[in-house]
């Protein structure tokens, strides 16, 4: 691992790469930006790109992309069918995971609709340390629920543990034990679990679960879209696995699975998904849903030129330089807020640095939107965009009382070698202001409330002037500063 010291005893990130291609950003006055928020309903989903500075909505699809990856997507073999190309993927993914089929589709979540639709029936469970929405969602639609046996510390906001991704294996246990393994038809692993904060499993979890699937004869199958930043995290904290090869602690991680699938949006910087398979009689009960709903089997939806950048993008995902960079740059942004007292996820997870709201804005209580708030007042003071992962995210009960989330969070996702340090300290020092003016900042309403997926489309307002507040005191801190 390199390590780089510096002579100031200052610990920083330090870029592994450099930056040849650039796109300019504009950030708006405050003023533009309270109009641009109120034009968006105040969700962060309906801004436009040129009101926004700093994109940290999400790490799906924005990944930087190397220059080995683009000049691949140059050669591509463009074909409906046997395509070169997808001979490369494949051999590719096949020499990481060293399983033998393989099925492309167009992302993650159609990876999941595929499963889903093969392996669940009325009735099943699927055990699973944490859900992911749109992993659930296809579950329940095919008429199966999930159950999540995260480890105890998985939802505490502030931890020392290491690994709060963990699977709890004696709640694994019980589950087959009381159900039944027929009742079971597999159970999943997130690497890097999205929804608690890009929190990793360790390796020897991975092996317990395992070996728990072993004796009740279950599947296990991983969700490996943050599988980078997990591997990452195995390698720096795990005992044992300090001095082993990104490789092959890769190679280990996959032996221990029965099915691999990823959203490339995440793991290989492209934009795609698949589906690795080491069973020959599972893959044949798949495949036959791949041309129905991603494409022909050579290239499942994905353009031929995103898949030669992702087979580069999963080799060069194997070295550490490339997948601790976004690890350190959210460790770094993550320890800065808490040195400042600021509420954060800890330890610092992968994908991105999460606000806790219940208790950076503790006197908005649940039904005021604590998390949509405080995405709404970060875009406000600072241009930066983050994704409400709380309340409001979620869906209201049958009888139309709101089901309140276990965590408040603002995600503020860091894609991989997109942003430098300056614009990371920028954000640090927008946050540290508004958390100081935090009694300004007030709750929301709904005024358009969708039934399904509210998050995506849903309008609220302020319940108060408080917008305008932080606009005032905004302007007498900060002067005429953008
Ligand atoms: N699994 C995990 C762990 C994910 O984080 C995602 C997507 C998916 C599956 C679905 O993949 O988007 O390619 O269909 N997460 C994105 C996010 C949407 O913003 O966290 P997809």
């Amino acid at each position: 691992m390199t390590t780089v010291a510096f002579y100031s005893g200052e610990q920083l990130p330090l870029e592994m790469h450099k930056v040849r291609i650039v796109q300019k950003i504009t950030l708006q006055p405050i003023e533009r930006r309270l109009e641009a928020i109120t034009d968006a309903g105040n969700n962060t989903f309906l801004l436009k790109n040129a009101d926004i500075f700093l994109d940290m909505l999400t790490d799906s699809g924005v990944n930087a992309m190397s220059d080995r990856q683009q000049a691949a997507m140059l050669v591509a073999d463009d074909s409906y069918a046997g395509s070169a190309t997808f001979t490369r993927l494949e051999n590719t993914l096949q020499s990481i995971f060293g399983m033998p089929y393989f099925l492309p589709a167009h992302q993650g979540r159609a990876c999941e609709n595929l499963l889903a639709q093969v392996l669940v029936t009325p009735g099943s469970t699927v055990p699973m340390n944490y859900h992911f929405t749109t992993t659930k969602a296809h579950i329940v639609m095919n008429g199966g629920v999930v159950e999540e046996l995260l480890t105890p510390s998985g939802l505490e906001v502030t931890s020392t543990d290491p690994f709060k991704g963990n699977m709890d294996v004696a709640a694994l246990r019980k589950l087959a034990t009381d159900l039944g393994a027929e009742k079971i038809p597999f159970v999943r692993m997130e690497a890097g679990t999205n929804l608690i904060g890009g929190q990793p499993f360790s390796l020897a979890n991975l092996r317990e679960v395992r070996q728990a699937c072993d004796e009740f004869g279950l599947l296990l199958v991983l969700d490996a879209s943050l599988l980078a930043d997990n591997l990452w995290f195995i390698r720096t904290r795990e005992a044992g696995c300090t001095q082993r090869s990104i490789a092959d602690l890769t190679r280990e991680i996959a032996d221990l699975c029965d099915v691999v699938y990823f959203s490339a949006r995440k793991l290989g910087c492209a934009r795609g998904g698949g589906l690795c398979v080491r069973s020959q009689e599972l893959y044949a009960r798949l495949r036959p849903l791949v041309p129905l709903y991603e494409g022909f089997l050579t290239y499942g939806g994905m353009s031929i030129r995103e898949m030669e950048a992702l087979a580069v993008g999963l080799e060069e995902t194997l070295d550490e330089d490339m997948i601790s960079q976004g690890p350190q740059f959210i460790a770094y942004m993550v320890d800065e807020l808490d040195r400042r007292g600021i509420p954060v996820i800890t330890p610092a997870g992968g994908l991105g640095c999460h606000l806790d709201a219940k208790r950076f804005l503790d006197h908005i209580p649940q039904e005021l939107y604590p998390a949509g708030a405080l995405a709404s007042a970060t875009y406000l003071v600072s241009g930066v965009r983050g994704m409400e992962r709380g309340t409001l995210s979620e869906q209201r009960e049958p009888d139309g009382s709101e089901r309140l989330a276990e965590m408040e969070l603002l995600r503020l996702a860091l894609p991989r070698r997109v942003f430098t340090l300056s614009q990371i300290r920028y954000a640090i020092d927008r946050i540290d202001w508004l958390y100081q003016n935090r009694r300004l900042v007030g709750g929301l309403r709904f005024v358009e409330e969708p039934e399904v997926l509210r998050f995506f489309y849903g309008r609220l307002e302020p319940v108060s002037d408080w917008q305008q507040e932080l606009v005032t005191a905004f302007r007498r801190d900060l002067g005429d500063s953008l």
